[in-house]
């Protein structure tokens, strides 16, 4: 056993150190699986990745031994370890887990593409010896259901079959996205360097295009891109820029999607960024279910720097399976090493954000769209006029469920959920008939196909109780029940809350009961809805409960 003796109960005062005590295996398992990283608290999740990923979990006594190292309290470093799903936390003396994990995504869009039997089948019969199937929340492949992560590898379009094959013989690659090369041949990082060429007007210039493009938040919550800048601005430095790219609200694949089809969009948005508001570094928190888009990243970010484009340095940080890292303030606390608690706001990121300093933090999508609108003159202007019924812009719409072709859709603000499906998507898939939609992934609640008519956008759906968010939309037919659905949505929010605050923490998991009762207790359930809403830190908790006010509005003659 490595060094993890409990302190022997003793009479009178202490005289040796306090509870467990890092022995010297310990510390050196430690040092060698660490042995990269500076000893630093903020980069607490980063070393704790390293044991993972080093031993396949996280042993009592090498984090004794790390919180040593990093000069933390032991039970800083046990709290970080136990509130994110990656980590796995064992006593010395434990049984090591099976050398293979299967993760079998079971949110909604995968559900109903029978990932519940998919995982039964499984269960019945592993792949393979030493593979454990455990259930999961969404991995980002909702377009391609059932999914399934080995390890964290994707396995897309998952069958009995095709996971026994990728145990066997490796995951299925996936494509290699664009490289920096390709992207300079075809003109990039053309708007970063008018932006650093032009001393004095750039700020003037790229603020003035934002706000001529429209441009808005497009992680959730709408807010113009232009404004948030300028409030930044506003604090004295130094500043810091953060990418977003920590997506994981059920249906949505869009991070993903803009980073496999030209990564460095992305990056020369979040460098023009970082130039005008003068960040001091970047930091891109990417969600750990992408490990193929964090090699990329790395190796693309070596070459930034290699072709002298990157004047701040950027750090690459990878998440640890927490939905609720993707709010901006448990993001910056997960950054700097720590539970994703979100923080009370105000203070708001712009005012005190990454330790403290003023924040820019932006979607992947927010920064992907900008090199577009600085493309030239008259970019930011086409940009606005391309939306529909009034509404203005293009985003990306993550189109998941009953439709002949799920993707990812680069349409008009305002398109309608039956645009999409008919126009984009390839109509529903055969045998089924369009009953509901959700507009905005598992928060954004849910509409009949009488309102498939309303314009997807930030603000329009807000008569209806429902949002548009991060533009996931879930398509269902006739032959899904909506009542499961619900279930499988307020199941997700009750894994997911951080558990910070009693009104989620407790409430999520007394709706999910109450859910399950045959006859629905519907009084107590908005009672329920309205103390969550009114008493919860994040829009987490505030949310949890649209699925089921939907239901109860939208739906009334499906509720038990
Ligand atoms: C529970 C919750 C989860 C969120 N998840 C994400 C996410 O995965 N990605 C994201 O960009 N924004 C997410 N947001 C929104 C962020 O808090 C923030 O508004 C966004 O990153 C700002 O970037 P933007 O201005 O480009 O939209 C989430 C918000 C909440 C309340
Ligand atoms: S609302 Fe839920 S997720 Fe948000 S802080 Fe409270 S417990 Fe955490
Ligand atoms: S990958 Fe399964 S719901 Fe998104």
């Amino acid at each position: 056993m490595e060094g993890t003796a409990t302190a022997p109960r003793r009479k009178g005062p202490r005289t040796g150190p306090r509870g467990r005590v890092a022995g010297a295996e310990a510390l050196a398992a430690v040092d060698g699986a660490t042995a990269r990283l500076p000893k630093r608290r903020d980069l607490l999740i980063e070393h704790l990745h390293a044991l993972q990923d080093r031993f396949g979990c996280l042993r009592a006594g090498h984090l004794v031994a790390l919180a040593e190292r990093l000069r933390l309290a032991p039970v800083e470093v046990f709290e970080v370890a136990t509130f994110y799903h990656h980590f796995e936390v064992l006593e010395d003396a434990a049984a090591a887990p099976a050398p293979v994990t299967l993760r079998v995504c079971e949110s909604l869009p995968c559900a109903m593409a029978g990932a519940h039997e998919l995982m039964a089948a499984l269960r019945a019969a592993p792949p393979a010896a030493g593979v454990r199937v455990v259930s999961a929340p969404c991995i980002g492949a909702c377009h391609r259901a059932p999914a399934c992560a080995l390890g964290h590898e994707l396995v897309e379009r998952a069958t009995p079959d095709s996971v026994a094959a990728a145990v066997a013989n490796g995951p299925p690659a996936l494509p290699d996205p664009p490289g920096l090369d390709s992207y300079l041949a075809r003109g990039g990082y053309a708007a970063l360097r008018r932006a650093r060429a032009d001393e004095k007007g750039a700020r003037d210039t790229i603020l003035a295009a934002l706000e001529a493009g429209v441009l808005r938040g497009l992680g959730g919550a709408g807010f113009p891109a232009a404004r948030k800048w300028r409030l930044v601005m506003a604090q004295p430095g130094p500043r810091h820029l953060v990418v977003n790219a920590d997506e994981g609200e059920p249906g949505t694949f869009k991070d993903r999607y803009c980073l496999e089809k030209e990564p460095h969009r992305m990056l020369e948005g979040m460098l023009v960024a970082a130039h005008a508001i003068e960040a001091e570094a970047c930091w891109i928190y990417l969600r750990d279910e992408y490990p193929h888009l964090r090699r990329m990243l790395e190796r693309e970010i070596a070459a930034l720097a290699a072709a002298g484009l990157a004047d701040v340095p950027i750090h690459l940080r990878r998440g640890a399976g927490a939905y609720i890292c993707g709010e901006e303030t448990a993001l910056l606390e997960s950054l700097e090493g720590r539970r994703g608690y979100p923080r009370h706001k105000p203070p708001f990121p712009g005012e005190a954000g990454l330790f403290g300093r003023p924040t820019l933090i932006h979607n992947v999508e927010t920064l992907w769209l900008i090199p577009e609108i600085l493309a030239e003159p008259e970019a930011a202007a086409r940009h606005a006029s391309m939306g529909r019924r009034g509404r203005q812009g293009v985003r990306f719409f993550s189109v998941s469920g009953r439709v002949r072709e799920p993707g990812e859709k680069l349409a008009p603000a305002g398109v309608s959920a039956r645009e999409l499906i008919e126009e984009f998507s390839g109509g529903m898939l055969p045998g089924h008939r369009f009953a509901a939609y959700l507009p905005g992934g598992a928060s954004g609640g849910i509409l009949p196909a009488s309102l498939g008519d309303l314009p997807l956008d930030f603000g329009t759906l807000d008569a209806e109780g429902c949002f548009v968010g991060s533009g996931a939309v879930v398509v269902l037919s006739d032959q899904d029940d909506p009542v499961e659905a619900v279930r499988n949505l307020v199941g997700f929010f009750r894994d997911e809350s951080c558990g910070q605050c009693t009104p989620c923490r407790v409430g999520t998991a007394k709706a999910a009961r109450l859910l399950d009762a045959p006859a629905w207790d519907r009084a107590l359930l908005k009672e329920l809805a309205a103390a969550m809403a009114d008493g919860s830190i994040c829009g987490l908790g505030q949310a949890a409960m649209n699925p089921v006010l939907s239901l109860l509005r939208h739906f009334p003659e499906a509720v038990p």
